[in-house]
């Protein structure tokens, strides 16, 4: 025969085969999904010290999204259409983004709806920004009613109540929105101070870009992913983690009075995040008024305080695998779902979870809300405001248990579902299912 003859000509079809095969053991095994993304999670970690800004890019000056529309017009759409861009809006160009309902605005509101000059937030609760000047400067304070989109109700609200209570006079009128609020909802205020454009746009990410929109190649601007992937979640993080003033490192309270600030001041993206911010402390074994004593976050925007938290994030799974940094789907309410969660997750994989079936995991019906992956390990934990239904989920991912409710108050997963039961029935199904832990309880 041909082969028989020709024994060299095996050779070539002998790697064929193996290697047919060894695509298809992966193609078929639970750590398919864990290949796609070792060069991303196997990257280099940098540190937390090293700047990531192109030396290109240095220097350059925050120039607006108006700018980047022409060369990429596919990103700038979907951009805008995100809640990002949306955070601050501008009264007099659209009078429709006013969502609090001014013929019920309560008889001491400190502000008209005349003087309104930009809208803070929408989705959940909108705040109003009004013209107060501060050392002769541009400035704005925030009015003393805030809209509640939640339940459709007017509230009181007290800006030194949530931002350092004694570093601020207890009243609005004299708290300026430059160190309280700015950093983080316009473009181009976190780095320098000017408030380039209202709203969260390009820049905020991709650092400033006047270099970049002169000699448009990409070694003069930023993009996250390129580098360490904890280090790339510092884009999101700068906004997105509470945080105290870093000066508080060497000065006190006191020092700080009337000068305090609430964000990352000087920080752009790419430089060090852990220069500029501090993180909010969690006090273990210790409720306050950011955290429960068992790390889960007790209002908004805590997703970077959770998350550090997680294996996952200490694996370097980024925010950014799971939001589109553009579209931002997976929002509040709106979730991929569970295949989403699937699409790294199998059961019997490597990365868990650990059991051959779903149903061996959940221990509910196949089809059960109760076998969602979100529902059980992203609980809704946090609210917006102390009147706030609780809709905010929690990012700490791993499982909170209904003895940690027990001793915390936190919700948990099973109680959130099973009103009517007790914290001690949950937990002694969990017992009874085996699924509880030596370290915590
Ligand atoms: C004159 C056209 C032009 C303008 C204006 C422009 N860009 Fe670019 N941009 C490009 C081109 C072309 C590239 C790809 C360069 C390359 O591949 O070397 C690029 C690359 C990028 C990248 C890196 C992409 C990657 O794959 O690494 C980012 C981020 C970026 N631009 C953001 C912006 C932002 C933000 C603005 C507005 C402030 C902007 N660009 C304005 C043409 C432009
Ligand atoms: C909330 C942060 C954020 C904002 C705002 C943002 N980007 Fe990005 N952008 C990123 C991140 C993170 C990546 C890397 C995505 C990845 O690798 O999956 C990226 C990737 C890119 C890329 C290269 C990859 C691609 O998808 O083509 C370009 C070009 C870009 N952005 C331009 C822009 C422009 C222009 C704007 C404003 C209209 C903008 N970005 C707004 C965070 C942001
Ligand atoms: C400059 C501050 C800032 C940065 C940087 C930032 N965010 Fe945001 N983000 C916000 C604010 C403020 C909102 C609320 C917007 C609103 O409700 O109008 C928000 C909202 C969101 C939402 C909810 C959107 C919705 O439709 O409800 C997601 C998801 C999100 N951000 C993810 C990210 C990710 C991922 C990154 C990093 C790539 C990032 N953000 C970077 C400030 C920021
Ligand atoms: C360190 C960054 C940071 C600072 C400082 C900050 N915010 Fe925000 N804010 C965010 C982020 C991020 C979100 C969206 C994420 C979330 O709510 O979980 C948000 C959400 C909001 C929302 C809800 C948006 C909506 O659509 O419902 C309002 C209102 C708001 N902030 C008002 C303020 C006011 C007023 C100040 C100053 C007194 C302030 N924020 C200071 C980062 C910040
Ligand atoms: C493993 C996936 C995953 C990771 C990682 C992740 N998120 Fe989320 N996030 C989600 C899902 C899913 C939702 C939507 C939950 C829902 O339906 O309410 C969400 C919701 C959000 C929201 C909307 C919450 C609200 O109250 O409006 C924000 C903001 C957000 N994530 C920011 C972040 C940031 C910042 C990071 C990184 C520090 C991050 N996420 C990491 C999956 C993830
Ligand atoms: C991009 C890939 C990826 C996606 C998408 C993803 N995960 Fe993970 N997840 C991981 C990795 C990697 C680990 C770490 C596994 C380990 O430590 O063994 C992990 C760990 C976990 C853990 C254990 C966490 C802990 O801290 O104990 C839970 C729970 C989890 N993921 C839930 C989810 C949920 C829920 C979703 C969907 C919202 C999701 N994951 C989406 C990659 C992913
Ligand atoms: C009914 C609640 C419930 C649901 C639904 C649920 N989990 Fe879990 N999960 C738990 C509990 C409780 C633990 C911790 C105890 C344990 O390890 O058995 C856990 C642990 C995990 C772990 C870490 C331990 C391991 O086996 O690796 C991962 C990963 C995980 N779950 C992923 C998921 C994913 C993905 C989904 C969606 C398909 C999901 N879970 C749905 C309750 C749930
Ligand atoms: C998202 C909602 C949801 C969550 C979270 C949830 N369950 Fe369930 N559970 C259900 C539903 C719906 C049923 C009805 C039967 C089914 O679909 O399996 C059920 C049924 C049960 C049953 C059997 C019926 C009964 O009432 O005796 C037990 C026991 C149970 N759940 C315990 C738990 C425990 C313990 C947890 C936390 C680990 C939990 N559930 C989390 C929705 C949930």
């Amino acid at each position: 025969m041909f082969f028989y003859k020709n024994k060299k000509s095996l050779i070539p079809l002998i790697i064929i085969l193996i290697t047919f095969i060894a695509i298809a053991v992966i193609y078929f095994s639970p750590i398919k999904q864990l290949l796609m993304f070792l060069p991303q999670i196997t990257k280099e970690r940098v540190g937390t010290f090293t700047n990531l800004q192109p030396e290109d890019q240095k220097g350059a000056i925050y120039v607006g999204s108006s700018n980047c529309k022409e060369c990429h017009q596919e990103i700038y759409d979907i951009q805008s259409a995100s809640m990002h861009t949306k955070m601050i809006q501008d009264v007099k160009k659209d009078p429709s983004v006013i969502v609090g309902d001014f013929n019920i605005l309560p008889e001491d509101a400190d502000f008209e709806l005349i003087n309104i000059v930009y809208t803070i937030g929408s989705k959940f609760k909108q705040r109003y920004m009004l013209r107060k000047d501060r050392d002769g400067k541009e400035n704005y304070r925030i009015g003393n009613y805030q809209w509640n989109s939640e339940n459709s109700s007017w509230q009181s609200y007290s800006v030194f109540k949530d931002w350092y209570h004694d570093a601020w006079p207890e009243d609005n009128n004299q708290i300026p929105t430059s160190h309280t609020c700015d950093g983080c909802h316009f473009t181009g205020y976190m780095g320098n101070q000017i408030r380039v454009e209202p709203g969260i746009h390009c820049e905020n990410c991709h650092g400033p870009a006047s270099k970049h929109v002169e000699d448009d190649v990409k070694e003069n601007i930023y993009v996250a992913t390129r580098h360490d992937p904890i280090r790339s979640m510092e884009v999101c993080l700068q906004c997105h983690m509470r945080n105290v003033d870093k000066r508080l490192d060497s000065l006190t309270i006191k020092d700080l009075y009337n000068r305090i600030k609430d964000y990352a001041d000087g920080f752009e993206p790419g430089m060090s995040l852990t220069k500029y911010k501090k993180t909010m402390p969690y006090q273990p074994g210790v409720n306050d008024s950011k955290f429960y004593g068992d790390g889960v976050g007790v209002k908004n925007r805590m997703q970077g305080n959770e998350y550090v938290q997680s294996t996952m994030y200490k694996h370097g799974i980024t925010c950014m695998n799971c939001h589109d940094p553009h579209s931002l789907d997976n929002t509040a309410q709106n979730s991929r779902g569970d295949e989403f969660c699937m699409s790294c997750h199998k059961m019997g994989s490597p990365l868990g979870p650990h059991q051959s079936s779903l149903v061996a995991h959940t221990k509910h019906e196949l089809n059960s809300t109760g076998s969602s992956c979100i529902e059980c390990h992203m609980p809704k934990t946090g609210k917006h405001t102390g009147k706030s239904p609780y809709t905010v989920r929690t990012h700490v991912f791993r499982f909170i248990y209904p003895k940690e409710s027990m001793e915390y108050g936190v919700n948990n997963a099973c109680n959130n579902c099973h009103e009517d039961k007790s914290l001690e029935w949950s937990d002694n199904k969990l017992t009874e299912w085996g699924m509880t832990t030596w370290e915590r309880y």
